[in-house]
């Protein structure tokens, strides 16, 4: 079960997912957008199919994991991908902004996690991928609640690894890097950044260019797999090494 799976990220790792043979449920907000992405995948012949569900909401994300259940009889993975990362300095962040940022990135897969892990438990153990951020760990000053938000997650990831290990239960941290998905280009037109810009600094970026959602999708294949069975609390950071390594000089700064 892959959440905020209409598009971005989620929905190519839900593709590829889907193109491995797994049985898939996306779930997003988007009701049109997310039906036409599982109707994607069912035409190029993968297992898919939509549920409309808002993270936020402990209803509607109880609901989405029994019904991934009852209509594919168990669940095996979990993909917390759905997050919103407007960008905001500490003085703009109001309590309702905050709020609404906890709600989407650090909330939902906790009610996620918690309803899943009934049933990866009774199907003997499972695999959960929380896609996190750099910000989780590093944060930047104008993602101020985004980053508390991804950090916050990071230690949820940890926490629920311990906790879910004697289920065998795997959770995993899932850093996607800096992709140009809908989210992001959508961001960056309303600051007024070019797309030219933002290509400059992806070939500024240490392996030359940005990440793209394949990147992630290989990272999920592999974290929600059974070559992956011994890896559990762990970050798999797939952003090139820009967490470390120096930004050429005048390269715009990723964020
Ligand atoms: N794009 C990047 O550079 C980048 C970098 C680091 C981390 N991430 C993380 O990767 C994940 C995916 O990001 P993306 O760039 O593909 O974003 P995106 O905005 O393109 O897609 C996010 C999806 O989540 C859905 N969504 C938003 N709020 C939701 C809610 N309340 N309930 C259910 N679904 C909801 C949206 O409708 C959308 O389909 C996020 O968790 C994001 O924080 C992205």
């Amino acid at each position: 079960m892959v959440t905020g799976a209409a598009q971005g990220i989620g929905f190519t790792c839900a593709r590829m997912l889907a193109a491995e043979g797994g049985r898939i449920v996306l779930s997003d907000i988007q009701q049109t957008q997310g039906e036409a992405a599982a109707a994607q995948l069912t035409g190029e012949g993968g297992q898919a199919v939509f549920i409309r569900a808002d993270v936020g909401s402990e209803t509607d994300c109880a609901h989405l994991i029994a019904e991934t259940v009852r209509i594919y009889g168990r669940l095996d993975g979990l993909l917390n991908n759905a997050g919103w990362y407007p960008r905001a300095f500490l003085e703009e962040t109001t309590t309702e902004l905050w709020d609404q940022i906890q709600n989407i990135n650090l909330r939902g897969p906790f009610y996620c996690c918690k309803y899943a892990a009934l049933h990866l438990r009774a199907a003997g153990g499972g695999s959960i991928v929380n896609v996190g951020s750099i910000n989780g760990i590093e944060g930047l000053p104008n993602l101020v609640a985004y980053s508390a938000a991804k950090g916050g997650l990071l230690a949820l990831t940890r926490t629920l690894a311990g906790a879910l290990a004697p289920d065998r239960i795997r959770v995993n941290y899932l850093i996607p890097g800096w992709v140009l998905t809908e989210g992001e280009l959508a961001l960056h037109a309303k600051t007024g950044v070019s797309r030219e810009s933002l290509e400059k600094a992806g070939k500024a970026l240490a392996l030359g260019r940005h990440q793209i959602p394949e990147d992630s999708g290989y990272a999920a294949l592999y974290l929600l797999s059974d070559e992956s069975t011994q890896v559990t609390g762990t970050i798999l950071n797939v952003d090139a090494g820009a967490s470390f390594l120096p930004i050429q000089p005048g390269a715009p700064y990723p964020g």
